[in-house]
């Protein structure tokens, strides 16, 4: 089968092209991927001389050249990963989020209904059903929940599921939908929270902690979710949404301490610094149909999940530390001098 992955430059996207490559050499894959500031193809290197892999350099909101990949490759299977997908830049330029997340994602399913398509998979977040209260430990997202968003982020992709059921509902296409919770692992972009941390205590940097540190996460190892994500993709029943989470709740606090601590760095190096605005509280799911239907289980806990991607970030400084002294630093000073400031 060939298979179109999006955004396989990117952060999830290079683990999976790794996964499908790896571990089905019958197939094609091709990583389709504009190459934003969060792409890198350094990222896909591991792969880039398999026989089953090519990379294609293109915008998914780009409409025409979506069409004549489409004619041209005749693709089987679509696995959509491209997006904007950090909460901050969302609050400073929304925009960008509707063209790439909305626009983008309907430009790929007119393709898919033109051209015919046996499986066209979203790729969606935890972040489409809002957020939880703290002092429920009892509540967890599940697939019914509804959708009730809180940053432009977040409304583009529960946006774009929208797209997709209706398309399924109205066009008959093969859709599935998989929302997963917060990722970690290698290739990490440093703008997110672990990865920021890791590499700034490297560096004996400061580390901006959004208001007290309070808000929980669900974090589940990058590699986790790319076997859950092959799963839905080659078992999952068509129309259907899974949630994909392994019950690994920490606050960011518990997270920014526990990984100062595994590389012996002091605590004083935190600096509370003003909240993000509309900071969602709490997400957890509920992973119970993806385990039972399709037999889906986490490899990795936090508590193993961390110290491997730790290690992966030493071990591979090249990869982060061209990041953080490019481009990067410019977008550091304009997020967080003000709140720094403020704090
Ligand atoms: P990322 O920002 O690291 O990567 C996004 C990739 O998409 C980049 O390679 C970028 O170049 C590419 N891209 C952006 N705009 C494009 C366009 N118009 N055309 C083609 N390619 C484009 O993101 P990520 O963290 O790997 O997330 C991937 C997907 O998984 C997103 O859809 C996100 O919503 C979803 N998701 C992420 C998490 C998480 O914790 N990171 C959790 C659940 C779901
Ligand atoms: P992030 O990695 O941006 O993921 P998301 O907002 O999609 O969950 O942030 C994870 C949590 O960490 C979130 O509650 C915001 C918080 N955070 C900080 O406290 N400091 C930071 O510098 C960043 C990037 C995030």
């Amino acid at each position: 089968m060939k298979m179109i992955v999006t955004g396989g430059a990117g952060f999830i996207g290079s683990n999976f092209v790794q996964y499908e490559v790896k571990n089905h050499p019958e197939d094609e894959i091709i990583n389709l991927d504009l190459l934003t500031y969060a792409g890198n193809l350094e990222s896909v290197k591991p792969v880039e001389n398999a026989p089953n892999y090519r990379f294609v350099r293109g915008d998914i909101a780009d409409r025409e050249f979506i069409f004549r990949l489409f004619e041209e490759e005749k693709p089987d299977v679509i696995v959509n990963f491209a997006a904007e997908s950090h909460v901050d830049r969302s609050i400073t330029d929304p925009e960008i989020f509707v063209r790439t997340n909305v626009v983008g994602t309907t430009t790929l399913l007119d393709a898919c209904r033109k051209y015919g398509i046996k499986r066209y998979h979203q790729v969606s977040t935890d972040e489409v059903y809002g957020d939880l209260p703290l002092d429920r430990p009892d509540l967890f997202f599940t697939e019914e929940t509804p959708l009730h968003t809180s940053s432009p982020y977040s409304s583009a992709k529960a946006s774009a599921d929208l797209f997709v059921m209706a398309y399924h509902r109205t066009y008959g296409l093969p859709v599935t939908i998989s929302r997963c919770s917060n990722n970690y692992g290698p290739y990490h972009f440093p703008e997110k929270l672990i990865p920021l941390v890791i590499s700034r205590a490297l560096n004996d940097e400061e580390i901006p902690v959004y208001g007290k540190g309070e808000n929980v996460r669900d974090w589940l190892y990058v590699t986790d979710h790319c076997s859950a994500i092959d799963l839905v993709v080659r078992k999952g029943r068509e129309g259907e949404v899974y949630n994909i989470g392994g019950h690994n709740e920490r606050t960011n606090l518990d997270v920014v301490k526990t990984i100062l601590k595994a590389l012996n760095k002091p605590e004083s190096l935190i600096k509370y610094v003003t909240d993000r605005p509309g900071h969602d509280l709490r997400y957890a799911m509920d992973p119970t149909k993806i385990e039972t239907e399709l037999g889906w289980k986490p490899e990795y806990t936090f508590d193993t999940g961390i110290p491997v991607t730790i290690q992966w970030y030493l071990d591979n400084k090249e990869w982060w530390e061209h990041i953080v002294n490019g481009e990067y630093t410019k977008y550091f000073d304009n997020m967080y001098g003000k709140r720094l400031e403020n704090a």
